[in-house]
């Protein structure tokens, strides 16, 4: 990094399935590029080749795969997404929306499977270049609301039931009042327009000074 380029900013989205994530982290793309901001956008796990085709084994895999196999794959798709994508886009000024990050890990393989989350938080540490968002958007709504959302066609981990949603969901909540600087609690039951000026108004407030 030069003395002249600070450092872009990264944001990212959180909550459980079909909370509205990727609809509001595209609605915030797009109001920032229209403000003639450098910024891109990933989606975990994937957003580069390699992370790709971890994703097709994490989403889609006949087999049943071990919890802990999941969390590292999971990770594994992350240090290559950060490393060759999010840390020299930051590093070159650019700014940086995910669609999931490294808190997904901990409220699902942690929350949702019941791993150790010491240990996911260290390995999710190792696994970032210790890179933590700006700011993180947690999309909050209830497992109904969720399930009534969500397509037909469901991938391996959308098909985990109601328990396992509400676990992911209570694990998200607990972080929003462990770090409630950085993790944003939006209720996502507004409307699609209503959510997108209260996260723009924070972006403007907590970002763009
Ligand atoms: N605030 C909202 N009110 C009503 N419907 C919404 C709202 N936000 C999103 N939706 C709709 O809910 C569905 C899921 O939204 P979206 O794909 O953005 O969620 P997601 O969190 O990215 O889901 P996934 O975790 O499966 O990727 C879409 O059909 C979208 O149009
Ligand atoms: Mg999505």
């Amino acid at each position: 990094m030069t003395e002249s380029t600070s450092r872009g900013k990264f944001i990212t989205f959180e909550g459980i399935d079909g909370c509205g994530k990727t609809t509001q982290a595209e609605m915030l793309l797009e109001l920032l590029e229209k403000q003639e901001l450098s910024i891109s956008f990933v989606r975990e796990p994937g957003g580069d080749p390699i992370s790709e085709s971890i994703r097709k084994l994490l989403l889609h895999s006949e087999e049943i795969m071990s919890d802990r196999a999941e969390a590292l794959l999971m990770i594994a798709s992350r240090a290559q997404l950060t490393d060759k994508v999010i840390l020299p886009h930051l590093l070159n000024g650019r700014w940086m929306i995910a669609d999931r990050y490294a808190d997904s890990t901990l409220a699902y393989q942690g929350g949702g499977r019941g791993l150790n989350s010491t240990a996911l938080e260290e390995i999710n540490y190792f696994g970032t270049y210790t890179l933590k968002p700006d700011l993180t958007f947690f999309i909050d709504i209830s497992v109904e609301e969720a399930n009534k959302r969500m397509s037909v066609s469901r991938d391996r981990i959308e098909k985990e039931g109601q328990e396992f949603q509400q676990r992911v969901r209570d694990f998200y909540t607990n972080l929003h009042t462990k770090e409630p600087e950085r993790v944003m609690l939006i209720n996502g039951e507004n409307s699609i327009d209503a959510i997108h000026n209260e996260i723009s108004s924070i972006v403007s407030e907590k970002l763009i000074s």
